[in-house]
């Protein structure tokens, strides 16, 4: 793309400049976002580039994994794998109440962050893969509605605490041109459809307390769901698509057992911004043969349910 390719010559002088000498670190989360932005500032200023990939144990099945595969192998960016799953777990212990989860890990994440930052000495930037929409967004908020309906997680505050100073090569750009310059840096396509995946994990996906246990079985799940819905070519025309494991266990009958196991709720919505959603109108046969698919090959969930809710009045996630 002529375009793109003009602007990532730009953005890479506008970095160089803004930069110098100076270190950056970047919080890596695997998303789109803040993945473009990483690899943009890499090209511009290479190892003075330090990104920290924070790992807080609530990720998909093999998602850490291919994260850091990817930076380390294939763009050779160098990259701190925090692996902080043991301290989330421990203190999300016994918490249900969203809110508090959500809480708990927006907290953390800061602490564990901000730790691994220190490590990088004389860092003096900041990169963030902030967009145009959240440059507006964050402008309009200050007057607009009150109510948090949840508190969003995000490093927002961060670089004022850290005294950094922010770099944003993504500032002018929305979200299809973030894409569009993705491809121009050689990110795979299927990287660059990803669907969005919010920051508190599968925290927010496991309504009620989270257990190892109850996170193991919604991976497996999640990882069936989705394989499904690529394979039925349908990936691309939702918005998200994610399985939520219920705080609840049901009878159900197996062979000639009786099962006593958790239920799940899957759920696939379309949107254009996530503001308002629809839910994804599969047909019966999908819904019969993901769900069938889904008991027979996750051990610990016996029941399987279709959440057709649209937000309004809910929301896309389940917490
Ligand atoms: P809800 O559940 O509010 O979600 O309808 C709307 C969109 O926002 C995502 N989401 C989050 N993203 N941090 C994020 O980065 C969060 O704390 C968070 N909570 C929800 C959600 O996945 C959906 O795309």
């Amino acid at each position: 793309d002529w375009t793109m390719g003009a602007y990532r010559e730009e953005m890479i002088r506008k970095i160089r400049e803004q930069v110098g000498d100076k270190k950056v670190i970047c919080a890596l989360s695997g998303g789109v976002d803040s993945s473009v932005a990483a690899i943009l500032i890499h090209e511009a200023i290479g190892d003075q580039l330090t990104c920290v990939f924070v790992d807080h144990g609530l990720l998909r099945k093999n998602e850490a994994a291919e994260v850091v595969g990817m930076f380390r192998e294939h763009y050779n960016l160098p990259l701190i794998h925090a692996d902080e799953s043991e301290l989330f777990l421990g203190e999300l212990e016994g918490v249900s109440d969203p809110e508090t989860k959500r809480k708990i890990i927006g907290k953390l994440f800061i602490d564990v962050f901000q730790k691994h930052a220190d490590t990088i000495e004389g860092a003096e930037f900041l990169a963030q893969g902030t967009l145009y929409p959240d440059v507006i967004e964050s402008v309009s908020f200050s007057g607009g509605p009150s109510v948090t309906i949840k508190s969003h997680h995000n490093v927002g505050g961060l670089p004022e605490k850290m005294g950094l100073k922010l770099v944003e090569p993504l500032r002018e750009l929305f979200k299809d041109e973030v894409r569009a310059l993705g491809h121009e840096l050689g990110l795979p396509a299927s990287f660059i459809g990803r669907h969005p995946f919010p920051g508190p994990g599968l925290a927010i996906r496991c309504p009620g307390e989270i257990t190892r246990e109850k996170l193991e079985i919604l991976r497996e799940a999640d990882a069936i769901y989705i394989d499904q819905i690529r394979k039925h070519g349908l990936y691309d025309e939702i918005w998200q698509a994610f399985v939520a494991i219920l705080p609840v266990r049901t009878v159900g009958v197996m062979g000639d057992g009786r099962t006593y196991d958790y239920a799940c709720a899957l759920r696939a919505v379309t949107s254009v911004d996530g503001m308002t959603a629809d839910y994804y109108p599969f047909s019966h046969e999908f819904l019969g043969e993901t769900a069938t698919r889904i008991i027979n090959e996750v051990k610990g969930i016996n029941r399987c349910t279709y959440d057709i809710t649209s937000k309004p009045p809910g929301t896309i996630e389940w917490e």
